[in-house]
């Protein structure tokens, strides 16, 4: 697979990453780990589908998601809005280092999620606002042209799965999601055996793309990562999607001639898509 991230780079800068990054209880956890370790799990990171879900993902990600920021939007006072974080909060520890007086919003339909998500970012020193719903609707909570950036962390592939969930009447507001995941992962499985994932999706991805356009200010970017986790190969996602989903919805996108990729150097186009408004 295409690394995610330049090894080197990644391993030289990993213990100053986990010092700035992590809590005190948390870089407690990365120092017990053994100098080798860390370089054994670096390389399986970028390299091959994850996983483990360890301390190093952690610094991993939230100095990714620090650099990538940086990039698009450099200046202070960010306002990025999140789309199917779950109860991930790599994005709201890593704005609280790095962007002081900023805002993080996160449009999460799972009420599970939502609730764990909130539980997470309390004690952080950012201004968060949890918003639950469907994030096709967040022009009813957020304001015209108020966001500077909207991230799909790892959530582009959330999004499709629960569009199709909504076709095929499974619930995914109030079920557990990972008890969910066997259920989806089915679903992409049909769409790919009969040829119809573009089909049954595009229109309603882009619906949605559509309504984040609209709370974006002018300028701001949409920013798209994704990465493979073994155990969806495991539990059968079809490979060569799971490997290929930004390129897949690069395509779709252009459908759209407001959004303009970005190119941000160092950022695997196999893995980011920056869409700027
Ligand atoms: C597994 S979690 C996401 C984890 C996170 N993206 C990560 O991997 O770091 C999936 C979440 O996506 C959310 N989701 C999917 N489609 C959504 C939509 N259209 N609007 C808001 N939330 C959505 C679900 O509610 C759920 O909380």
């Amino acid at each position: 697979m295409i690394p995610l991230d330049n090894l080197e780079k990644c391993s030289t800068h990993l213990d100053e990453h986990a010092a700035r990054y992590l809590s005190p209880r948390e870089f407690e956890e990365y120092t017990a780990i053994s100098g080798s370790e860390r370089s054994r799990q670096v390389r399986a990171l970028l390299e091959r589908p994850i996983a483990h879900f360890t301390i190093i993902n952690e610094v991993y990600f939230r100095a990714r998601w620090a650099e990538a920021l940086r990039a698009v939007h450099p200046q202070q006072g960010l306002v990025l809005l999140e789309v199917a974080s779950g109860d991930a909060d790599m994005i709201p520890q890593m704005m609280a280092r790095d962007f002081p007086h900023s805002r993080y919003l996160a449009a999460n339909t799972n009420q599970k999620l939502t609730a764990s998500l909130r539980t997470k970012t309390r004690a952080i020193p950012v201004d968060v606002a949890v918003i639950e719903g469907d994030a096709v609707a967040v022009g009813r909570h957020l304001a015209p042209e108020s966001v500077d950036v909207v991230a799909f962390q790892h959530g582009v592939n959330d999004v499709l799965q629960a569009i199709l969930c909504d076709q095929a009447g499974v619930d995914t507001t109030h079920a557990d999601w990972m008890a969910t995941l066997p259920r989806m992962i089915e679903l992409v499985r049909r769409e790919i055996d009969r040829n119809t994932f573009e089909q049954n999706l595009k229109p309603a991805f882009l619906a949605l793309l559509e309504q984040l356009l609209k709370v974006l200010k002018p300028g701001g970017l949409i920013v798209m990562n994704h990465y493979m986790f073994q155990l969806d190969l495991d539990w059968g996602y079809p490979p060569a999607l799971w490997e290929n989903l930004i390129p897949i919805v690069r395509t779709w996108t252009k459908d759209i001639p407001v959004y303009r990729e970005a190119s941000v150097e160092g950022f695997a186009p196999q893995w980011w898509l920056f869409l700027k408004k």
